[in-house]
Order: C-alpha cells, then structure tokens, then sequence
C-alpha cells in the first residue's frame, strides 16, 4: 500500500470512534470511504442501517452485508461521513472528484453532523486549486460553460462521465476561490446547473486529518 493509501486508511479507522450503535450512517464515496466501510462491517450488526451517496458506494455497503436505506425513508441521520478534495480552515470544502457530489451534498444536508476524513495533501489555504466539479443538465452544457467563464473559470468536460443522476461534470480549472459561500450560491444560480461541489454554506462540522504520525481534528 502506497503512503497515501495508508494514511487514508489510517484516517477512516479513526472515524470509526464517532460511530454511534443504533445510528443511521451517511456514508460518503471515495477512496478513503471506501477504506471506512471495510472497518464498518463489523459494525453492521450494531447500527441502524445506512444511507449511501452513490451507487458505488451502495454496491460497496451491500457487498460488505451492510444494511442500506433509502433516504426518503430516514428522518434521522446523525451522522456523515465522507472525505473530500480540498478542505480549507474553515472546514469548507471541494468535493465532487469521484463525480458523486449531488447526492452527497443532499446527505450532507440532511445529516447533524458532517464528520470528513481526509489526508494532509488535502488541506489548502485558498480552494480552487482542484479542479471544481459541477454536476449539470446534458443540454446546458455550452450555456453553462459559458456562464462560468465569465467567472474567470475554464471549463472543461469529464470526458466519457455520466453521473448517477444522467448528468455530466464540468471541472472548472483556474478558479482561486475567496468568498467560497457567494460564489457556491452565484453558480447555483446558473439554469442547469444541478449541483456546486463546494461545500461552503453546509461544510464540514470536524475535520478528521491524517498525516504521516498522526491525526488531528479540525473543529469549527
Ligand atoms: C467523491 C468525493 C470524494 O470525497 C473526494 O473525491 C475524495 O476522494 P478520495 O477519498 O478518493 O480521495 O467528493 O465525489
């Protein structure tokens, strides 16, 4: 395993101590989710039950024997778990790499508590340096691209991607993102756009990072 696999794994072990028995379970999508559902199996006996942010990571739980719910038939999720491309100090966030970002921002949402693990490469100063995904509507394409360009961003397609909401992904290149909150609500705005893969007005409430010695939390 590579050092960015083990401390990825090294912190999705970590997030094992916030899990609660009896719990609903928001669970990300990712690698370092992916790790964190391998020490939730032995759980599974012990939780309520998950609510998954893609089908990937459904398949993932499902494989492992963890039970999965669908969220219109859960009114209570304490807790989210999911890691994340960029996380600046205001546990605001970049999420969206593995194209999953819709339905993690509605888990996100819907969940208490955010809890994101991450590895140290993820902490930046300023958000923008990753590549920003936006989910859009397939025949909005060109009009949003356009509309983001006027926001000095350059656009570009995730080529052969298709989200698992039909949709496609921009990465939007070149942004230096100071006020993450009004920009994630100014390209909210845009027609078809479905969703921003920042996460700024709902970020993260704890910062789980690891790094080559140890973990620290980030609070807010
Ligand atoms: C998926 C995401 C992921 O959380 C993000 O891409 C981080 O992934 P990884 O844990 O593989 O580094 O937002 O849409």
């Amino acid at each position: 395993m590579n050092n960015s696999d083990s401390k990825k794994q090294a912190v999705a072990r970590a997030a094992i101590d916030f899990v609660e028995y009896d719990d609903v379970i928001g669970v990300g999508t990712g690698s370092t989710v992916d790790f964190f559902i391998d020490f939730l199996k032995p759980l599974k006996n012990k939780i309520s039950g998950t609510v998954a942010s893609s089908l990937s990571t459904q398949q993932k739980l499902e494989a492992n024997g963890i039970r999965v719910l669908d969220l219109n038939d859960v009114s209570d999720i304490p807790i989210y778990i999911d890691g994340a491309d960029e996380v600046n100090n205001n546990l605001q966030l970049i999420k969206g790499g593995g194209g999953a970002l819709t339905r993690e921002k509605i888990i996100a949402g819907a969940s208490k508590k955010f809890l994101c693990i991450v590895d140290d490469s993820k902490i930046v100063d300023i958000l923008g340096k990753f590549p920003l995904p936006i989910e859009v509507l397939p025949m909005a394409r060109s009009y949003v691209a356009r509309e983001i360009i006027r926001y000095k961003g350059m656009p570009a397609l995730r080529e052969g991607f298709i989200t698992d909401n039909s949709n496609i992904i921009l990465d939007v290149n070149h942004l230096e993102i100071m006020e993450p909150i009004t920009l994630e609500k100014e390209l909210n705005q845009i027609a078809g756009v479905v969703t921003v893969g920042l996460f700024a007005e709902r970020g993260a409430d704890k910062v789980l990072v690891s790094s080559d010695n140890d973990i620290i939390e980030l609070n807010k």
